[in-house]
């Protein structure tokens, strides 16, 4: 399913050679939609801009004159660092609102405050919110593309793309790769994108947590469940171990962090039972010594920081797609 990237573009390319697939989409809020072959357009296109953040001068002018607007109604590091970055990469300009400080504390709804940021003449949105669907009820509501940063528990399509981008590059292929994801599948955005995308890339998926994290409604998907991580280390090429979403609980939903830690944390006794060179990904933040330990986590095994890498990549080939794609 999967392929080989184009050739790299050249210094002076402001868009990527691999153009015979043509993007259609005005919005990227889930994999959910995508096809296998968009999946893919969208990691060739990321191959591509990877060697823009090499240069002397990281810059191309493909989005030169445009304006992406960053609405976090939710905290970010990682993905609104990552998405104003690629968008300055682009030459595009940003403007930023957080949920913090904005007219919504004065009651403006979610959608007035985004057809008021249309209004003043921007050209895409980026938008990470705490309610699950709110980018797909905006995004018949304006005219320039919605790209989803993470929705509450649905979907982060751009952290499971870039999971996805750096398993392909460290393996070569999704083809056949067995994936275990682990932890808080329950409230985890990061894992319903990722079994989304590894799925029509024809990855195995399985899920591992204790019952009251894996929602029994999950084998829908198309993965397995295990409740024991023991049972399946030597089964996996990949571990992405996932953030426990303490803010998403409304009642203990185990004994202790101590016991989750013990019967579900990677460490580097459960490591040495793993194949020899497993990846140990996490989408971050890290919570660590519990989702995982610090030398599994900073060791050779782990391939986070390549991920954050691979975050700009891809967000700066979603950002190109939705904008110019089309044209
Ligand atoms: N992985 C992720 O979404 O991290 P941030 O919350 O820091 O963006």
């Amino acid at each position: 399913m999967t392929k080989k990237a184009s050739s790299s573009s050249k210094e002076t390319d402001s868009k990527p050679d691999n153009d015979k697939f043509v993007w259609t989409r005005k919005d990227l809020v889930g994999l959910d939609e995508l096809s296998a072959e968009e999946i893919v357009h969208i990691l060739d296109t990321a191959q591509s801009f990877q060697e823009v953040s090499t240069r002397s001068i990281k810059k191309v002018p493909a989005l030169r004159g445009k304006v992406v607007a960053l609405l976090f109604f939710e905290d970010s590091t990682r993905t609104r660092m990552s998405f104003e970055l690629a968008a300055s990469r682009l030459s595009a300009d940003t403007v930023f609102l957080s949920g913090k400080g904005s007219s919504t504390s004065k009651g403006e709804t979610t959608l007035d405050t985004v057809r008021n940021v249309e209004a003043m003449g921007v050209d895409a949105f980026v938008i990470r919110h705490s309610q699950s669907g709110a980018p797909h009820l905006l995004q018949d509501k304006v005219n320039v593309p919605i790209i989803n940063a993470g929705d509450g528990q649905h979907e982060h399509p751009t952290q499971a793309l870039l999971d996805i981008f750096t398993i392909r590059q460290k393996l070569g292929t999704l083809e056949g790769v067995r994936v275990a994801i682990v932890g808080d599948i329950a409230h985890s955005r990061v894992a319903r994108s990722n079994i989304l995308g590894l799925k029509k890339l024809g990855a195995e998926v399985v899920v591992v947590g204790p019952p009251t994290l894996v929602p029994s409604t999950i084998t829908a998907m198309g993965c397995e469940v295990s409740n024991s991580l023991d049972d399946i280390l030597d089964q996996v090429d990949v571990i992405n171990m996932l953030r426990i979403q303490f803010e998403r609980f409304a009642s203990n939903l185990f004994p202790s962090v101590r016991e989750y830690s013990s019967l579900f944390g990677m460490n580097s006794k459960r490591l040495a039972k793993c194949r020899k060179n497993v990846l140990i990904m996490h989408p971050g933040p890290i919570n660590r010594g519990v989702e995982l330990t610090s030398d599994v986590a900073d060791g050779p095994n782990s391939c986070i920081l390549q991920q954050v890498t691979n975050g700009l990549a891809v967000r700066m080939a979603v950002l190109y797609l939705v904008s110019r794609g089309r044209e």
